[in-house]
């Protein structure tokens, strides 16, 4: 054998170091623990920034002064349109097909039309060009396919708005109200990046071989989905539905949890004691149930979130309450997790260039469990 000796197995790769990032930090760089994006704590990022500022932060390394955020938010306002190739494919997916499917087919298509298709994959500059397209088409694509897939007309993107009024206005119609658009803009703010989680981790290891950005953030879309990552928001919407009514909270969840449920939306790989987007997404959840006059799925959550921590010491991650926050913005659950991805673009392709800027092949090990060696017999010979 040559290269590094094999150590220990870690299922699931549990605690295991893969990489180095400059991009966030989910111990917080001054011990207090916690989520930080380059150094910018979370809990002083929501509410003061914008998912624009967040998204050049997460690709330029700094907040944008406001000259470089009028040039970078133009950029992408200008970037809205997808071409007419992908508008009609987006109408001819079966209407049943889940909307990260179409999403992940969608971003394969538009590789195909980007000005900087030819650019070699270790190009810096190009990466970032792409990256910015990406963050604007992408929600392009969400909120038409929501739309072709119901029957209804589209909605084209307006340059007057920004980008999370802008997808509010595409998916519905209507110019949301400044309650709903910040508070859908701080969950896209809250779901731009997240360290090297199972999509992050499979963009990194897909361009590591010096594959394209592309390629990277089909990979991370078809990762994600997943209900035990980001498809949880859509699941954890389920658990509410199913629950129904707050008095029917308490015995429900004491009897999912004697069948020893896994209760999506709780629960985190490194987060053991509370997930801090979670915690600040819960007060806008508050805050918009008051605002619509519904507090029906407050009054089902709590119960099940006092629970679920105190009984087995799980507490809630980001997925639970933006579950919530999307439905009082008259969302429907299939588009909750393209609305993760449609943010965490900014992330997944801040740590796509990162890899292709300092690249190394990545190429873990295996312990074999298979049969020991044993002699190939002639067909006639075998049972
Ligand atoms: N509900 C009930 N039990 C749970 C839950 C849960 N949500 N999460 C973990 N457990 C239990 C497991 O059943 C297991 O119990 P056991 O040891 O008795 O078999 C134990 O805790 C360890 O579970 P693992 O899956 O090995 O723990 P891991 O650290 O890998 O869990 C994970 C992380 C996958 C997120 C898990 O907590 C989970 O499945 N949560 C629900 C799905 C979810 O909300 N995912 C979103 C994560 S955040 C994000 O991706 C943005």
């Amino acid at each position: 054998m040559s290269g590094a000796a094999v150590n220990e197995y870690h299922p699931g790769l549990e605690g295991v170091i893969a990489s180095e990032t400059a991009i966030a930090n989910i111990e917080g760089t001054d011990g207090a623990g916690g989520l930080e994006y380059r150094g910018y704590r979370i809990e002083d990022l929501a509410d003061k920034v914008s998912y624009e500022e967040t998204a050049f932060l997460l690709l330029h390394g700094d907040l944008p002064n406001r000259e470089q955020l009028r040039e970078f938010d133009g950029r992408l306002r200008k970037a809205r349109a997808i071409p007419e190739a992908l508008v009609t494919l987006l109408g001819e997916i079966p209407a049943n097909i889940h909307p990260m499917d179409a999403l992940r087919s969608a971003v394969s298509v538009l590789s195909h039309f980007d000005p900087d298709v030819n650019a070699a994959p270790t190009d810096h500059e190009a990466n970032v060009r792409k990256a910015e397209r990406m963050i604007a088409q992408m929600a392009t694509a969400i909120a038409y396919r929501r739309r072709l897939s119901k029957g209804l007309p589209l909605v084209p993107p307006r340059e007057d708005l920004d980008h999370a009024a802008n997808f509010l206005y595409m998916v519905s119609g209507k110019v949301p109200s400044k309650t709903m658009r910040d508070a859908f803009d701080l969950s896209l703010v809250l779901y731009t990046e997240h360290e090297l989680n199972a999509s992050t981790f499979s963009a990194r290891v897909t361009v590591s071989t010096l594959s394209d950005i592309y390629s990277g953030i089909v990979a991370a879309i078809g990762t994600l989905k997943g209900p035990l990552h980001g498809g949880a928001n859509e699941e954890a919407w389920k658990v509410l539905e199913r629950v129904g009514s707050p008095d029917k909270a308490e015995s429900w969840i004491q009897d999912a949890l004697a069948r020893k449920e896994r209760i999506m939306g709780f629960g985190h790989r490194v987060y053991k004691t509370g997930d801090p987007r979670a915690r600040i997404l819960k007060e806008h959840c508050i805050a918009l149930a008051k605002e619509i006059g519904d507090d029906r799925w407050e009054r089902i959550a709590e119960p099940i979130e006092k629970a679920v921590t105190s009984q087995k010491n799980l507490p809630p991650n980001v997925d639970w309450p933006s579950a919530r926050l999307y439905h009082y913005m008259d969302l429907e659950i299939e588009i909750y997790t393209p609305i993760f991805a449609m943010a965490r673009v900014a992330g997944w392709a801040a740590h796509i260039i990162e890899q292709l800027d300092h690249n190394r092949l990545m190429r873990p090990r295996a312990i074999y469990t298979g049969p020991p060696h044993r002699p190939v017999r002639p067909i006639e010979q075998r049972s």
